[in-house]
């Protein structure tokens, strides 16, 4: 099946072959007038032998000096998901896509802050492919991080003025895997002789898959919220033997017949119209639509903001498979779509333990910002602040803020803790774990206002406002 997709792919590429050059300005189809940034979109060879490309949307950022701004290259997961739909067009990017393929500002915008990069990783993601279609076959988290730094080094031989610039990377879900991979082989290529070393700041994760055993782990929070019943819980934690049975269902297929029943219990329990991603997720009913934002019009949270919109991913989707749309991007003509490209990735990958290089990462002083939606029962926010505790423990960081609320527009924006230590005798902050009140899997999207005041604290390394100063 993979395979046959791969060939449709190919003949496309063969026949659309484009004559452009790469790094083009940008002026997306139905975009508002007056759109103050510059927007660039294409491809970066990352391997010319097998004629390897991987597709990027860069978004200047919205300030008269963009180089006075810092550059954020964003990564979604999946394994396996798009970074322009899911990242750009979902979570934080400049527009939201609106009915009849117009686009409206998203005044939550994290180029409000720095300059966006979203890579669409690794190839069979969205516009992003290889002419090789041995490539597709057992691609994984190594290969995925070595790509991820070709693009990066040639994305900045193509842009060099952005050689100067203080670099972030972000991300959320299966980029808890991407991410910090990416930025330990940086640190690694900086270390070579005779290079201009990249100036790696810090790190930024959202509901990220860091340790199978302990992020996927989620009946708990399940229960708490109400969406399982006491005894499906209790045979969760007797049946499936916690902490082994996401290696048994994702790595070896071998998750015992009992266990695999009591999965089905959870999912009948949860029901089929609530996301995962989000307990408090709608559904797109084209009907009735206002009704739907009811609950979310009431949450001060979300007053004059455009709330969570069940629909927008169906938009999103219409929109990138706009032939005028792709035509815009630079993109080859594809069938776009979120997820679900001709890649097969080795999923024993998604047990490699990404904590120690987090550690890692820290102990060479790159800042780490872990938060989590609270809404979120895919990785729940107790097992990623369990995480962050154990770093926190482990490397000796010292806590520099109490447990407590962070503020955004005056609400409490979620709860959040700072730890760091003392440079050159100053407490300078290492690790911060943040929750986002009403938050999903992808917080900037259910949560966009409070997301962005994330990314401004984690940019400026200051620590969250807190009532005084919100
Ligand atoms: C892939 O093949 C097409 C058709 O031959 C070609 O136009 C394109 O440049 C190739 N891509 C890369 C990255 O070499
Ligand atoms: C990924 O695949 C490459 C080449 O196929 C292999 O050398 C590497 O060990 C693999 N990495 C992991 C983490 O499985
Ligand atoms: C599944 O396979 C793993 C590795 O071979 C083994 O350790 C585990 O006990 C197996 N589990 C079941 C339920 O068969
Ligand atoms: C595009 O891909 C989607 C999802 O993989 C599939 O359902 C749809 O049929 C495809 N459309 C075309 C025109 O190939
Ligand atoms: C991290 O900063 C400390 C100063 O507190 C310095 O001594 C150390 O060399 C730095 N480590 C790296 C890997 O840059
Ligand atoms: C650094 O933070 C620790 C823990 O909050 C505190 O005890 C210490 O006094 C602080 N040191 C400085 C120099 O601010």
């Amino acid at each position: 099946m993979a395979l046959r997709i791969m060939s449709t792919v190919i003949s496309i590429i063969c026949f659309f072959f484009f004559t452009k050059s790469f790094g083009e300005p940008t002026i997306l189809p139905g975009q508002p007038t007056h759109v103050s940034f510059k927007q660039y979109s294409g491809y970066i060879v990352t391997d010319a032998a097998h004629g390897r490309a991987l597709f990027y949307y860069f978004v200047e950022a919205d300030s008269a000096h963009p180089l006075s701004r810092p550059l954020t290259l964003w990564l979604s997961g999946g394994p396996g998901c798009s970074s322009l739909g899911e990242g750009a067009f979902t979570e934080n990017g400049p527009f939201q896509s609106k009915d009849s393929g117009h686009l409206a500002k998203n005044i939550y915008s994290w180029n409000l802050e720095s300059n966006m990069l979203y890579v669409e990783s690794p190839i069979g993601v969205g516009f992003s492919y290889s002419n090789t279609s041995l490539d597709y076959i057992s691609w994984n988290d190594t290969t995925t991080a070595e790509d991820n730094l070709k693009f990066l080094l040639n994305w900045l031989e193509k842009f060099p003025k952005y050689k100067h610039s203080d670099l972030y990377l972000a991300g959320d879900s299966y980029a808890g895997h991407y991410v910090p991979q990416l930025a330990s082989l940086l640190l690694e290529y900086n270390r070579k002789p005779d290079i201009r070393p990249i100036k790696l700041k810090g790190v930024a994760l959202g509901s990220p898959l860091l340790n199978l055993d302990i992020s996927m782990e989620s009946a708990d929070d399940l229960w708490s919220h109400g969406a399982i019943s006491d005894e499906t819980l209790m045979l969760e934690k007797t049946i499936c033997k916690i902490p082994t049975y996401y290696k048994e269902l994702f790595v070896y297929k071998n998750l015992s017949k009992e266990c695999i029943d009591v999965f089905d219990r959870i999912n009948g329990e949860i029901g089929d119209d609530l996301d995962r991603n989000d307990l408090l997720s709608f559904k797109c009913l084209p009907s009735s639509r206002a009704e739907q934002f009811r609950a979310r019009a009431t949450n001060p949270m979300a007053k004059g903001t455009s709330a969570a919109d069940p629909c927008l991913s169906d938009r999103v989707l219409a929109y990138l498979n706009r032939p005028k749309v792709q035509k815009a991007l630079h993109a080859i003509p594809v069938n776009w779509s979120f997820c679900s490209g001709p890649l097969q990735y080795q999923m024993d990958n998604v047990d490699i333990n990404i904590i120690p290089v987090v550690s890692d990462l820290l102990k060479s002083n790159i800042s780490i910002m872990l938060y989590n939606g609270d809404q979120d029962a895919k990785v729940s926010l107790s097992q990623t602040r369990i995480i962050a505790n154990t770093i926190a423990k482990s490397l000796k960081l010292v806590p520099l803020t109490s447990y407590g609320p962070w503020y955004d527009n005056k609400q409490v924006g979620g709860w959040a803790q700072s730890f760091g230590k003392l440079r050159y005798g100053k407490n300078v902050t290492y690790l911060t774990f943040a929750t986002v009140r009403g938050g999903s899997h992808g917080a900037p999207y259910t949560s966009p206002s409070q997301a962005l005041t994330l990314f401004r604290a984690f940019l400026s390394a200051s620590s969250l406002p807190t009532p005084k100063v919100a």
